[in-house]
C-alpha cells in the first residue's frame, strides 16, 4: 500500500517555511520588516511560476497545427488567460501589503541586500519573453544582461527564440478563413468603387471610418489605410493581415463564431494592462520607498522603471486597433453567406 499523503509533506512545507533567511539577522540587526519583504517576494515568484505554467499550456494549444476554433481548445485558452488576469490583479493589489513597510523600516535592512534586486527576477523576464517581448524591444538592455547570471540570460534568450504567444496568435489570426474564402464575398454588395490593393469590404469600412473622424483626428485615416493595404509582417508585433482579422473580430464580435476569438484578443489586452498596472504601482512604491536613489540592482531606479513601463507593452498592436473602430450601426452589411457562417459556424 502506498504511504498516506500528509499535508506538510505534500506541500514540502519544511522547505518553504525554512526559506526565510533574514540578512539583517546575520548582521546582528533587528529589522522587523525584512520578513515581510522576503515573504512578499517569494510569493510573487511562486505566482510567476504559476503564470509561466499557464502561458506554457496556452502556447502548447495555440501551437497545434490542427487548432480548431470550434473545439474546446479555444475555450481552454480563454479560460486560462482569465486565470492569468485574476492572478495579475491579485499581484497588483499585493503591493498594498508591502507598502505597510515605511521607507525607514526598509532602510533598516536595505543596504544588506545589495546588489540583489527584483531586476534579477528571471522568472519575470521569462513571463514577458514568453508573451512576446523581444530583447530588442526592451528598455535599458544593458542592465538586463548585466544583472542576471549567465545561465539565466541563456534561459531567457532560448525563450525569446521559441514561438511566443504573440507569434502564435499572429499565425492564428493570419489563418482565420474570412477573407481568403471567395464564397463569403461573391455576394457582398460594395458601396464604393473598387480600389486596387484593398478588399472591397475594407474599402467601404475605411470610408465609414473616415466619415466619423473629428477635424483633429483626420491623420488616423492613414494608420488604418496602412493596416488595410499592407501585406508585410512585423517582427515585433502583428502582421497587417493579422491586424485586419483582429479588427474584423472586434467589429463583428456579436456573431457567435467570433465571440471566443474576441474574448481571446480582449484577454491579451487585459494581460498587458494588468502587467503595466503592476509596473505603475511598483514604480510608485519605489519612488515612495527610495525617492530618487539608484536601485540595489544599480539601475537609475524609478527612471529605468518608468522607461520599462512605457516600452514593455507586448500586445500594443491590438490596443492600437481601438483607434480604428466605427460604431456598430454604420458597419457594412456582410454577405448572407458570411453572416450564415458567423452565426452557425
Ligand atoms: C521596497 C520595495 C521595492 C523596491 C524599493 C524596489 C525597487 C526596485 C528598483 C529600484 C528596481 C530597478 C532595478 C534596480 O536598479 O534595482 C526594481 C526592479 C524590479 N523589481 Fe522591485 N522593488 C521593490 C519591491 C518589489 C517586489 C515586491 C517585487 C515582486 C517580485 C519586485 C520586482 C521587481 C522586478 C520584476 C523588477 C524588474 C522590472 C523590470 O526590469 O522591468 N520589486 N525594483
Amino acid at each position: 500500500m502506498s504511504k498516506e499523503v500528509h499535508y506538510s509533506d505534500y506541500l514540502q512545507l519544511d522547505k518553504i517555511l525554512n526559506a526565510q533567511d533574514m540578512e539583517s539577522l546575520k548582521h546582528g540587526v533587528n529589522a522587523h520588516d525584512e520578513m515581510l519583504f522576503i515573504i512578499i517576494h517569494q510569493s510573487y515568484e511562486l505566482w510567476f511560476k504559476q503564470i509561466i505554467y499557464e502561458v506554457d499550456s496556452i502556447t502548447e494549444i495555440m501551437g497545434k497545427p490542427e487548432l480548431n476554433d470550434k473545439s474546446s481548445d479555444l475555450q481552454t485558452v480563454v479560460h486560462r488567460m482569465n486565470r492569468i488576469i485574476v492572478i495579475l490583479k491579485m499581484l497588483v493589489n499585493k503591493i498594498d501589503i508591502l507598502e505597510t513597510m515605511t521607507p525607514m523600516d526598509f532602510l533598516d535592512f536595505r543596504d544588506y541586500l545589495r546588489p540583489a534586486s527584483g531586476f534579477q527576477s528571471w522568472q519575470f523576464k521569462i513571463v514577458e519573453a514568453k508573451l512576446g517581448l523581444k530583447y530588442e524591444e526592451r528598455y535599458g538592455q544593458q542592465y538586463y544582461i548585466s544583472q542576471l547570471r549567465d545561465e539565466q540570460v541563456k534561459m531567457i534568450k532560448t525563450v525569446e527564440t521559441a514561438r511566443t504567444l504573440l507569434e502564435l496568435v499572429n499565425g492564428w489570426l493570419e489563418r482565420f478563413p474570412l477573407f481568403d474564402e471567395q464564397l463569403y464575398w461573391k455576394n457582398y454588395k460594395a458601396s464604393a468603387a473598387p480600389v486596387k490593393g484593398i478588399h472591397p469590404f475594407w474599402n467601404d469600412y475605411r470610408n465609414i471610418y473616415e466619415q466619423g473622424l473629428m477635424e483633429g483626428e483626420k491623420q488616423n485615416a492613414s494608420g488604418l489605410t496602412e493596416i488595410l493595404s499592407g501585406d508585410g509582417s512585423n517582427n515585433a508585433g502583428f502582421s497587417s493581415k493579422a491586424k485586419r482579422t483582429a479588427l474584423f473580430i472586434l467589429l463583428y464580435r456579436n456573431f457567435p463564431l467570433l465571440h471566443l476569438p474576441f474574448l481571446l484578443l480582449n484577454n491579451l489586452v487585459e494581460i498587458d494592462e494588468q502587467l503595466s498596472t503592476w509596473r505603475f504601482r511598483h514604480v510608485n512604491m519605489v519612488q515612495r520607498m527610495i525617492g530618487a536613489r539608484t536601485g540595489t540592482g544599480g539601475s537609475t531606479g524609478k527612471d529605468y522603471l518608468k522607461g520599462a513601463l512605457e516600452k514593455h507593452y507586448i500586445f500594443k498592436d491590438l490596443l492600437a486597433l481601438n483607434s480604428f473602430l466605427a460604431d456598430r450601426r454604420s458597419l457594412p452589411v456582410l454577405s448572407p453567406e458570411l453572416e450564415n457562417k458567423l452565426r452557425f459556424g
